[in-house]
């Protein structure tokens, strides 16, 4: 892949209140050594009642501008990937270009569920590497509590809310892009949807939870360790790389059991891998790019990094990116500028 782009900075962003696996013993027939033992989760964020997915992108976006620096006032695009927005329209992104005041923008939010930070990183690499944009902001956000269905054990265990932005831009001097590897089984998506104008697949699945969360847990779960691990060697080998010059494995963190067996599967280490579900649970979007920001708080992923992300979900799709984490300095902690080429 002869990448033109470089993520260049991130912030992160999850609401202050906390639901525990002991709040959720109170609501429903469940306990918190069940959802640990078959999940990994132990609580999740959950955004306040006047907090939609654009709020969490504003202070995300705050973040980053604080942490690098950065400014966005002359971002040439913004993606914002959710399944959660504040309304079918006007888009995130739209609302985004009027709080941040960016003069010139195009702005679009994009659909593809838990794989939609990865698909928004993948297209802003396109579009950047193509000459069309130089600079693009990519946000994963979601507000997945306010779809859930609270009175199904089944699935309210698992989600939580949060936001993570990166920027995106132009370098082809130190790009950050490897290798993609991208698919969809859309006849899966019976297995994991929320009802919109259509209700067809709400009577296919006989459930009566109009406008939040149904899923058949096993069946995705099915799906998944079969298709990441196979995609996983597809990316390497676009790349002409192999797994054990990986760094760190960014999963999408929908349950802690999955990713362990995906690791077994694909032999990759599950001590090398970042996962944000346990103190956040699932939140869709923005599992991948606050999984990356724990492993940098937590001092495991260092600039010139390879990262193999890989984010899988309701569609059913898929996209899988290796890049190399090297950020632009962040003032009072300078990294170094390493190339990002294999
Ligand atoms: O990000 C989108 C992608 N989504 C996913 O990747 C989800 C993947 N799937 C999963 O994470 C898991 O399938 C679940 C966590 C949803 C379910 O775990 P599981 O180990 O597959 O459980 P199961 O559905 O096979 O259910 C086992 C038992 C059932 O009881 P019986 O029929 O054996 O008596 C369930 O009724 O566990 C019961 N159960 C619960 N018990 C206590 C289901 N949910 C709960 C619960 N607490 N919350």
């Amino acid at each position: 892949m002869n990448s033109q782009a470089r993520i260049t900075a991130l912030g992160t962003y999850t609401p202050d209140r906390i639901l525990t696996n002991f709040d959720l013993e109170q609501m429903i027939d469940t306990s918190d050594e069940w959802i640990r033992q078959r999940t990994g989760i132990r609580e999740r964020r959950i955004a306040a009642a006047d907090q939609f997915t654009s709020s969490l992108c504003f202070a995300a976006i705050e973040d980053m501008l604080q942490r690098y620096q950065k400014q966005v006032s002359d971002v040439d695009l913004i993606i914002v990937c959710t399944s959660t927005p504040d309304y079918p329209f006007p888009s995130v992104a739209s609302l985004i270009q009027a709080r941040f005041q960016i003069k010139q923008a195009g702005a679009i939010d994009l659909s593809a569920t838990c794989a939609g930070f990865t698909y928004g990183l993948h297209l802003a690499n396109g579009l950047i590497t193509a000459g069309l944009q130089r600079k693009v902001l990519v946000i994963g956000a979601e507000t997945l509590s306010k779809v859930t269905d609270y009175s199904d054990r089944t699935t309210c265990i698992l989600f939580g809310d949060g936001a993570g932005a990166v920027l995106v831009e132009r370098d082809p001097e130190q790009p950050s892009f490897h290798a993609a590897h991208l698919g969809s089984k859309g006849d899966g998506g019976v297995h994991l949807f929320r009802t919109g104008l259509s209700t067809r697949l709400l009577e296919q699945h006989g459930h009566t939870a109009e406008g939040k969360i149904v899923q058949n847990g096993r069946e995705v779960m099915k799906w998944a360790l079969k298709t990441v691990p196979t995609g996983m060697q597809a990316v390497m080998e676009q790349a002409q790389a192999t797994l054990d010059q990986v760094d760190w494995f960014i999963p999408h963190s929908a349950n802690l059991r999955m990713i362990e067996s995906i690791c077994e599967r694909s032999g990759y280490p599950l001590e090398q891998t970042l996962y944000s579900l346990e103190y956040f649970g699932n939140t869709s979007a923005a599992t991948i790019p606050l999984a990356l920001d724990l492993g940098i708080k937590q001092g495991k992923v260092q600039s010139g990094d390879k990262l193999l992300l890989f984010g899988f979900g309701g569609g059913l799709v898929y996209a899988g990116l290796l890049i190399t984490w090297n950020p632009h300095s962040q003032p009072g902690n300078r990294q170094e500028e390493i190339n990002g080429a294999f």
